[in-house]
């Protein structure tokens, strides 16, 4: 067994294991992907404030996000097809964020179902929902949630249409695997993942086939899902899909003040500053460095969540010390579920939790709630002077 140390660790691992064809389609961004980089390197480009002499005994990382508990400030973010990175890939994630105490969000384009992860765990989770043109099929998936006891609606709107990423259609992307010449030579190599998976509850759209009619196996779905995406989402939909879910609503994908602000007044309980990981608008601003003129334009009206390139505790720290009250982590859990299943998710949230704490009390602070600006060097010119 290796010793695991850090998030690259499991990425590596991780690469080994799962089929090329999801390890590629987490590990993208779209286009040039100078987005999907600099989420992650514009982290680079803030410094921790080094403080001694300061009573770091009875720390915690504990706090709330939507006024809910969580053992730290880092949820589990929506990630799409989890059960084909690992079987059951969505309950093994969902199981783990249970223990560790973080929100678990499932997406809509999950390979288990809803009802399959309310069913395996025993605490509300967040439910992601993508807006279809089939508004019966949308609102029959909000009623499910509520069903489901889910405590959170976390509705993203930086997806209408699709980004491209070159090598998921070079490499022909598809749940399950169709089986052409140069996958079925990959799949050879991954004979664990083969043998788990033919264990798996499922192995395609869980949220979708057997829910919408005429959709019953993946090559349907395809076509199904590129004409369903609802182009015609605007603030006004969003409004309504607030008032028909009842709950708490956290609106994701949002990049810019004026956004920020629209977002606010349709009533969010909280916003997720994100550019979807980098795979959307390639050459959009990294969500670290767009965090601050959205927290300048929003101030305490609304919780201000972040996520997109966060690899370790100290991204996280920096996060909230820029200000977010809360952060997510979409690649980082992917990597720990496909190297190791359940407890590489599991790894993943102690090795961020213990670098997030560490730093932390290395900063002189010990509760998450004393984090700050004063904690951050930030570069006169991190923002950037735009015309
Ligand atoms: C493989 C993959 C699939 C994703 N699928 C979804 C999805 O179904 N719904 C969604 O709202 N966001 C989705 N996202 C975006 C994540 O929720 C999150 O915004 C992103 O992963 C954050 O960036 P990070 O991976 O650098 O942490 C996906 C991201 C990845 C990497």
């Amino acid at each position: 067994m290796p010793v695991i140390t850090n998030i690259e660790d499991l990425k590596r691992i991780y690469k080994r294991r799962a089929p090329r064809m999801f390890y590629d389609y987490a590990e993208s961004g779209s286009w040039t992907e100078q987005t999907f980089r600099e989420n992650c390197s514009d982290f680079d480009q803030l410094y921790l404030r080094q403080r001694v002499a300061v009573d770091m005994s009875g720390r915690s990382t504990a706090t709330q996000m939507i006024g809910q508990d969580v053992s730290m400030p880092v949820a589990l973010a929506p990630v799409g097809l989890t059960g084909m990175q690992h079987a059951d890939g969505e309950i093994k994630a969902a199981r783990a964020a249970e223990k560790f105490g973080v929100p678990f969000t499932l997406s809509t384009m999950s390979i288990n179902s809803i009802e399959d992860v309310a069913e395996a765990t025993t605490k509300p989770f967040w439910f992601q929902l993508y807006t279809m043109k089939d508004q019966d099929f949308v609102s029959r998936l909000i009623q499910r949630a509520k069903a489901a006891n889910c405590s959170a609606l976390v509705i993203t709107l930086d997806l209408q249409i699709l980004g491209q990423r070159h090598k998921d259609l070079k490499n022909g992307l598809s749940a399950p695997p169709k089986l052409t010449p140069s996958t079925i030579a990959n799949l050879m190599t991954k004979w664990t993942w083969g043998l788990q998976m033919l264990g798996a509850k499922r192995r395609n759209f869980g949220n979708i086939v057997g829910h919408v009619e005429g959709v019953s196996d993946a090559a349907n779905l395809g076509a199904w899902t590129a004409e369903q995406f609802d182009p015609t989402l605007d603030w006004g939909k969003i409004a309504k899909i607030k008032e028909e879910w009842g709950g708490p609503v956290i609106l994701k994908g949002i990049l810019d003040a004026e956004d920020a602000k629209m977002a606010m007044s349709v009533g969010a309980d909280a916003i997720v500053v994100s550019n979807h990981g980098g795979r959307q608008l390639d050459g959009a601003m990294s969500s670290i460095k767009a965090l601050p003129s959205i927290l300048d334009a929003v101030g305490d009206q609304v919780e201000v969540h972040l996520d997109s390139g966060i690899r370790s505790g100290q991204d996280v720290l920096k996060a909230l010390a820029m200000g977010a009250k809360g952060t997510y982590i979409g690649r980082a859990f992917v990597y720990g579920l496909g190297a190791m299943g359940e407890a590489g998710v599991t790894k993943a949230l102690e090795v961020i939790h213990k670098e997030l704490d560490t730093s932390m009390a290395l900063c002189g602070r010990r509760r998450v709630d004393e984090l700050d600006r004063d904690i951050l060097l930030i570069p006169e010119d991190f923002e950037g002077r735009w015309q």
